[in-house]
Parts: structure tokens; sequence; C-alpha cells
């Protein structure tokens, strides 16, 4: 059997950029090379596509001037006859030499955050009708976006805290009535988040009014929406992963991830150091966890259900985190949110479950391999449809409504 050429996609227009090139070479490291034959196509700050054996090695991103002008630069046409990775620009005439493209059987995106996780990138992976893997791009956008999903939650009736959100053009309007409503919802503490970053950014803690105005002029730096969330005192934060597509779900075990203090900044987490005033936040890096969370059983199993029932309601596939927040006091367990592939592999949970790294990624390909067929199938079937009614009763008649 030939093998399957996966192009691994790394790096991005997003601040997460270097952690998704360390995720894209670990995918291309563990992945099986008697089944599969990763391509490396690195995304620049940018948004340059770039692919070659020189983006590799992880040494070679110190100087990543020399490192581009030596690999080549690509495009992904979003047109199904040339789905393929295409050297830019595109040759043509009698003198073509080099090949003028590689052809690709899957997109594995090793993208963290903005235009890679949101949907985006799977959007033209959709029209290049290539299969890719993760979630679609609904599970993908809802999963970036906290109060649509959280609506989401609620609507299917998943335990969410209490929340109330506004638009930037609103508050900048009439900021008195906004934070009003705000008191009027919700009881502090609150947590003050922009509806579309991960890792931290822009989130802070309220412990009053004074605190509320001022988290809120943080966040709105970052977003035109903002969700306002009470925030849960005394609690643990549980995640649990979950693998699969449709109602064929594998939920891991839960972990509980460091324990912090109050939480780490953005800055701390990357940065290192100079934590801005209001800015104080936790997220997906942690340094150390527990695995399985010590809490009991039936929490664990409580949680793995919820867990595959938010994957399902978002119509997610491949494998996301899903966390938690549990209350000490009550045990009551809260959805907080879903962190769809790749933020998100969770690979150190699906090694305590015996599938390792190299087995997830191959489940996962197998995976996008399996629902691209299915997609494919449903698009023939109305196809067919439409040019049978067509034939028989004349076009007139079939594009009536
Ligand atoms: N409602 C809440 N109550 C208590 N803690 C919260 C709440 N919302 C967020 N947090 C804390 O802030 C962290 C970051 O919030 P989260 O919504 O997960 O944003 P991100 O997408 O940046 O990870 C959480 O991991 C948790 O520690
Ligand atoms: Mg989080």
């Amino acid at each position: 059997m030939s093998k399957i050429t996966v192009g691994v996609m790394f790096g991005g227009r997003t601040v997460e950029h270097q952690v998704s090139v360390i995720t894209g070479l670990q995918v291309i490291e563990n992945m099986d090379k008697s089944k599969y034959d990763p391509i490396p196509i690195f995304v620049t700050k940018e948004g340059d596509w770039y692919t070659g054996e020189e983006l590799l090695d992880i040494k070679n991103y110190k100087d990543l001037g020399g490192l581009l002008s030596r690999a080549k630069k690509v495009f992904l046409p979003p047109i199904p006859s040339m789905g393929y990775l295409y050297f830019y620009p595109i040759k043509t005439g009698f003198f073509k030499k080099e090949a003028e493209y590689i052809k690709l059987d899957a997109i594995f995106p090793a993208f963290h955050g903005m235009h890679g996780e949101d949907g985006t990138m799977q959007g033209l992976f959709e029209l290049a009708n290539i299969p890719y893997v993760g979630c679609r791009v609904t599970g993908s956008a809802v999963g970036m976006d906290k109060i649509i999903m959280k609506d989401i939650f609620k609507a299917n009736g998943l335990p969410t805290v209490n929340y109330t959100w506004f638009l930037r053009k609103e508050y900048e309007s009439n900021k008195d009535k906004i934070v009003s409503d705000i008191e009027n919802a919700l009881k502090y503490p609150m947590f003050v988040k922009p509806a579309n970053l991960g890792s931290s950014i822009g989130i802070s803690k309220a412990h009053n009014k004074e605190e509320l105005l001022s988290a809120i002029e943080v966040a709105i730096h970052y977003d035109r929406r903002i969700i306002v969330e009470e925030g849960l005192e005394d609690m643990v934060e549980i995640n649990c992963s979950v693998l699969g597509s449709d109602d064929d779900l594998l939920a891991s075990v839960c972990e509980q991830p460091v324990s912090w203090q109050e939480f780490l900044s953005f800055d701390d987490k990357y940065m290192r150091g100079n934590s801005k005033k209001g800015m104080k936040t936790a997220g997906m890096t942690a340094t150390t966890r527990n695995v399985p969370a010590p809490i009991p059983e039936e929490k664990s199993a409580e949680i793995k259900n919820l867990a595959k029932e938010v994957f399902k309601v978002l119509d997610c596939s491949g494998v996301s985190r899903i966390d938690f927040m549990l209350r000490k006091g009550d045990m009551q367990v809260f959805v907080n949110e879903i962190n769809t592939i790749p933020g998100s592999m969770a690979f150190y949970l699906w090694e305590y479950e015996s599938i390792h790294f190299k087995e997830l990624i191959d489940r996962l390909i197998q995976i996008a391999l399996r629902i691209h067929k299915d997609h494919n199938k449903n698009m023939y079937v109305f196809d067919t449809e439409l040019l049978l009614k067509a034939s028989s009763g004349g076009t007139k008649n079939s594009t009536k409504r």
C-alpha cells in the first residue's frame, strides 16, 4: 500500500506561533513513517506558507530569514480539482522543470489559537476538499467563542456558571447601563473575558465595581464582544480529553491541572515576568498535573460523560480537551470550555490510557479520512437526486421551491 502524504501545518498568525512550531515538529517526529509521509508546512507570522526539509530542524528557526530563503513558498488553492500544495509562483509554459505541486492526502493542522484552531483554516481545507485532522468548521469556530459556546451548553442543559455578555460598542455608548445590568445579573467575584481569545489573554477577575470597570477596559482592547461570568471561589479545575467523531467517542482519564494559588498571567506563562496589573490569568500550560485527578470515582464518571456530551453537541471530531470546574462545597460540576485540537491534543492523558502519541496521531488521521469520506458521500447523494429530478421534470420544476 502506498503511503499517505500528510501535510503537517504549524506556526501561523497567532500569539501562540512558537508553541505551534514545537507541536508541529513533535507530530512529524511521532508520525508512523511506515504508513505516513509527513510534509512540513510552516506558516509565518505574516501568513506565508513554506515547505522543505530544513523546516524539520528546530535549530533552524533561530535564523528565520536564512531558513525561509532555503525553504520553498507554497499555497493551497481552495479548489477541489487543485487540492494540492503548489509551489509559488506557479510554473507555466513548456520549460517548467521542477515538480509544481505536492499531492496531499490529508492535513494535520498543529496550530494553536487564532487562524488555525478557530475554523478559518478548516474552511480552506473544506473548499479544497482535503481530509484534515480535528474539528470541522463549526466545532472549531464555536469552540473559540466563549459566548456562543456557553449559549450552546446552556441550550443543551449542560451545567455552566451564570454569565452575561455585551458588545464593546454598547459599553462605550452607555457604561453605566452595562455595568448595572452586569451587577443585576451576577454576583461578585466575576471573570471578565474577551469572547474570542485563548491562553488567558485579557481575562481578569473582579471582586467589586472598581475592578469590574478596569477588567472591562482590559478586555475591550482584545475583542468587540465581552463575556462576564460569575466566579467560582472554592473549586478545583478538572480536564478530560475526548477522542473520536459522531457518537463513537472515548473519554480519557481526568486530570487536575497544576493548582495555582491565584493564577498565572500570560506574561508568567509565556514571557516570564512583567505581569501587568489587571491581567492575571491562567491557562493550558500546566507545569505539573495530577493524573488521575484525585476526585471520587463517580465524579470522574460524571465528568467523562459530560465531556463526551460537550464534544457531541459542538459537533467536534478528532481530539479535544474539555475543561471543568468542580465546586468543593457541594461537588457540583461546571463545564468551563472546550479546547479543540491542537491547542490541546492532551497526549499525556492518552498515554495514560495506553494510547501513545504515535497511535493517537494515527487514529486522528484515520478519523479525518473517515469523516471526509462520510461528508463527500452526503454531497454526492444530494447531487444525484437533484440531477434525477432535473432530467425527469425539466430544469424549470427542479429549481422551483
Ligand atoms: N467562572 C470562573 N470561576 C472561577 N475561575 C475561573 C472562571 N473562569 C475562568 N476561571 C479561571 O481562569 C482560567 C482561564 O479561563 P478560561 O475561560 O479557561 O480561558 P482561556 O481560554 O484563556 O483558557 C481558568 O482556567 C480558571 O482558572
Ligand atoms: Mg482555559
